[in-house]
Formats: C-alpha cells, structure tokens, sequence
C-alpha cells in the first residue's frame, strides 16, 4: 500500500480496524466497547479526546466503565504518585481481564516514554496488550489492526518526533468547549521536570491550521477554546514565518460565533507586554492567568533553571493587574525541592501573600529519575515538606476565599458547563476568571452564556441565581 500522507494511512487502518471489529459484533451479537481513562493534565485530556475519535471510527461504543472490550489508559508521569497508581489499577484491570480473556488493555501517554516503565511492564504486567507513548497517539488504529490480526501485545515508543498529524477524528467531550493544541512538548528543562524528556522539543503548529480547526470547532457548537501548549508564550518562535502567541491570539479573536478564549500554560519568563495590552483590550480572551510560580525564592528559581527572579514574577503579576483589574490569577508551587531552606519557603509564602492567587496548585517535590534535581543533595525531609506543604495551604486557602469574597454580590457572565452532580434542578458553570458558580437551571441552559447573581461566596465557588 502506498499513501500520501500519514492521515490518510491512518484513516485506512481504521477501516481495516473496523472490518475485524464487525465480525467481533456479529460474534458477540452485540456492540464492543471502549473505555479511555485520563491521567494528568489538559494535554492528555486532549490526546485522549483523539484516541476516542479513532475508536469510535472504528465501531467502539465510549463507556466509562472498566469492564470494557478495550481500556485505554493514557497515563502521567510528572510525579511519582501518578505513576503508582497506573500500577495499582492494572492490578485491578487483570482481574477483569481474568474473565474476559479476550480484552484488550492498552497503555500511552507520558509514563510509556520512560524506559524503566516499559521494562517493568513487560516483567511484570504481561497481560499488557498495546504500548505506545506520547509522539504516536495517531497511530492507534495501525498499532491495535497490528494487535487484533496477531494476537500478540504491540510495543511502539518513539524517541521523540518532527511530526504534527492533522485532521484526524476525535470525540469531544464537551460539545460547546473544546481545548486546541497550539504547540507541543518543552524546551525548557526545568530541573525537577519530566516533561521535555516524555514530550520531546518544542514545535508549533502553524498558525493557519490552528485558525481552521477553531473554526471548524465553532461551526460544530463550540463557544469556547482553550489554547494548550507547556508554554504558549514562546508558541511560534521556531516556526518558518515566526509569530508571537499575542498576534496567534488576535487571529483567534477574530473567528466569528466564538465567544471565549482561554489559554494554559504561561511560563513567567516568555509572558510578554504585548501579550498583556493584547489581552486587556480583547472582548474574548478570558481574564485568566495560570502563572507557575513554583517557588518565591530567587536562589531556588536559578537552581530550578526558571529563567525568573522573585522581583521580576511579581513584577508581571503588578502589570497584569494593573491593565487587567479583575483578572483571576492562579499558579503552581512546589515545596521541598533539594534543598530548600526554611528562608527559601518563607519567600515562598512571602510571594503568595504579595501575588493574592486566586487558586494556587500546591504539590510535594517528587524526584523524577533522569531529572538533575534527582541528583541533587539535601532532598528536604518528609516531615519537614509535610509542614511546609500544611502551612502553605493555609496561606493559600485563606487567600482564595478572600479573593472569591470580593465578586459576592454581583452580575457576572457564566457559561454554563453541567448538570449539577449534588442538587438537582442546578447546573454548574464557570465565570470568565474561571471561578465556578452553581445556579438553578436545566440542561437546556448547557453551552450557553448567562447572567447570574453571584449570591454567596463558598471559599471556593459560589450559590448564585440566574438574572433574566
Ligand atoms: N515534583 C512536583 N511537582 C512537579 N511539577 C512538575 N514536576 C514536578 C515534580 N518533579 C509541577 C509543577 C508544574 C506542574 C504541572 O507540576 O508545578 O507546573
Ligand atoms: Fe516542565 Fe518547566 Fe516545561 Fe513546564 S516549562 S513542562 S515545568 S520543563
């Protein structure tokens, strides 16, 4: 067989994929399921969003349950805790495998792209039928035809690639919001990170097919769009005809019938003034900043390869408050990287204090082997972390419900996302700054934009009423 482009082999796997799965249905005299369960963040979320594409091409009815013909997992590896529990549920997978020999368990996404996992998975996980890591999510059909006509388990990790597959099917899970990647992988090795090694260089995709498919998106219902990449702030500097993220921005502005514009992740070293006055004076853009902060103390941030000082973050933090007064400000921190000190913590805090985070991520350092903080001396103490770690929750804590307090009592816009899991008759759906609100009203309000009465502050969230 010969094609023109990858896309197009891609697509007469599926048919090939689909053919086989027919004669299972006809077998079993009853639909095949698949099950595809997401770890780790909003790019994974997205990959796993293509991986449903495909197997619903193929003829796989979407289930969530784990008693399915094909259980996918697409897994995370940025800290060891993720890891351990993908072990802990393939424990509990072959089980169900035990009785439904002819299941099919697949494994991707970041964990496989470490070779210590794959050599351990094929030890001591041998039911394991498919294997492919964070390059090659398009090629699942081609992998699982290769799988279904052998019988035997499928391996493919590529060590990294140039790559960028288009328009290939996937499964949204939200039909009125939608994330799009706007660049993959990481240049950036920050000291403690996995990341570049699992999801190879950095490369943009150009800017005209990322216009074309948020227009496609929107023609099929989508009102909002979230810009995904490690660091959208340095989208578009390796590309053939360079372009900043902020003039990305303004072509995405201008798609007509989208109505909000969210982006993830900023790296405080790229963010730049023209992004800013881009973004303050934007209808769409939403007044979000996640800005990773990780730690306040500028001798850790040099050690942790950041690129930033203390001064110069809060420095952005003061800018983009002053254009953007309402805007909504998150971060990330890590406590007890090797050898942070009791002062280095307190900058820390000093830094939350000083920033007034809306949310703030907080996570325990976790050594990731091949990382240089792995190799670093004076790992922080467990007991000395945990505190830390309480302490710093507190500080955030009280912050974020102070922060939720100031909206209480006024008119704010909120798309409406879901049906309330707890209350019913209430939906859920969150404002421009990201804050979530919940609110009576039905499923009929789902995708849409409204006006609502931000009654109480719950710390966290708010109870409010919609306003005609
Ligand atoms: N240990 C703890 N947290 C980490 N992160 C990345 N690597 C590690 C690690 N080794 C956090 C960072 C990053 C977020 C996605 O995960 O704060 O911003
Ligand atoms: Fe990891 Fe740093 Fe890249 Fe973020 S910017 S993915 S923390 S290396």
């Amino acid at each position: 067989m010969s094609f023109t482009n990858e896309t197009e082999k891609q697509k007469y796997y599926i048919d090939k994929c689909r053919e086989l799965i027919k004669h299972k249905e006809n077998e079993y005299g009853r639909k095949l399921t698949a099950c595809v369960v997401t770890f780790g963040c909003q790019m994974n979320f997205k990959d796993s969003e293509k991986l449903m594409g495909i197997l619903s091409q193929i003829g796989y009815e979407e289930t969530e349950d784990e008693h399915a013909d094909l259980v996918l997992y697409n897994t995370c590896t940025v800290r060891e805790n993720a890891n351990l529990k993908i072990y802990g549920r393939l424990g509990y997978l072959s089980k169900i495998k035990e009785k439904n020999p002819d299941m099919i368990i697949g494994l991707c996404g970041c964990m496989m792209q470490e070779e210590h996992v794959v050599e351990k998975l094929n030890k001591s996980y041998k039911f394991v039928d498919l294997i492919f890591g964070t390059h090659n999510v398009f090629l699942l059909a081609e992998l699982l035809y290769e799988r279904l006509i052998s019988g035997h388990k499928v391996e493919d990790i590529w060590e990294g690639t140039t790559e960028v597959v288009e328009d290939l099917p996937a499964v949204r899970k939200y039909s009125f919001k939608s994330g799009v990647n706007i660049m993959y992988g990481c240049n950036n090795f920050c000291s403690y990170c996995i990341v570049p090694y699992v999801r190879g260089r950095e490369r943009s995709r150009n800017p005209e097919d990322i216009v074309e498919e948020v227009k496609e998106l929107v023609a099929n219902g989508v009102v909002e769009v979230m810009l995904l990449g490690q660091n959208v702030n340095s989208y578009g500097k390796t590309l053939e005809n360079p372009i900043s993220f902020a003039k990305l921005l303004e072509k995405v502005e201008e798609v007509e019938g989208l109505k909000r514009i969210r982006f993830m992740t900023s790296h405080p070293k790229d963010l730049s003034d023209e992004l800013i006055k881009v973004m303050a004076k934007s209808k769409k853009i939403c007044k979000q900043m996640h800005l990773p902060l990780q730690s306040g103390s500028s001798r850790l941030l040099k050690i942790m390869n950041r690129h930033y000082d203390k001064e110069q973050y809060l420095l952005l933090i003061k800018k983009l408050r002053k254009a953007i007064p309402d805007i909504g400000i998150t971060t990330d921190i890590i406590v007890g990287f090797p050898g942070e000190t009791e002062d280095d913590f307190l900058e820390t805090i000093d830094v939350v204090k000083k920033a007034r985070y809306d949310s703030a991520f907080t996570f325990i350092y976790s050594k990731r082997s091949g990382t240089p903080a792995a190799k670093m001396p004076d790992q922080v103490p467990e007991d000395v972390v945990k505190d830390r770690f309480n302490r710093l929750l507190n500080v955030v804590n009280e912050i974020s419900k102070e922060k939720t307090l100031k909206l209480q009592g006024t008119v704010q816009e909120v798309l409406v996302e879901e049906e309330n899991k707890k209350i019913e008759g209430f939906v859920s759906g969150r404002l421009s700054n990201n804050s979530v609100v919940h609110f009576k009203g039905d499923v009929s309000l789902i995708g849409k934009l409204v006006n609502v009465n931000l009654k109480e502050a719950k710390g966290f969230y708010y109870m409010g009423e919609m306003v005609e």
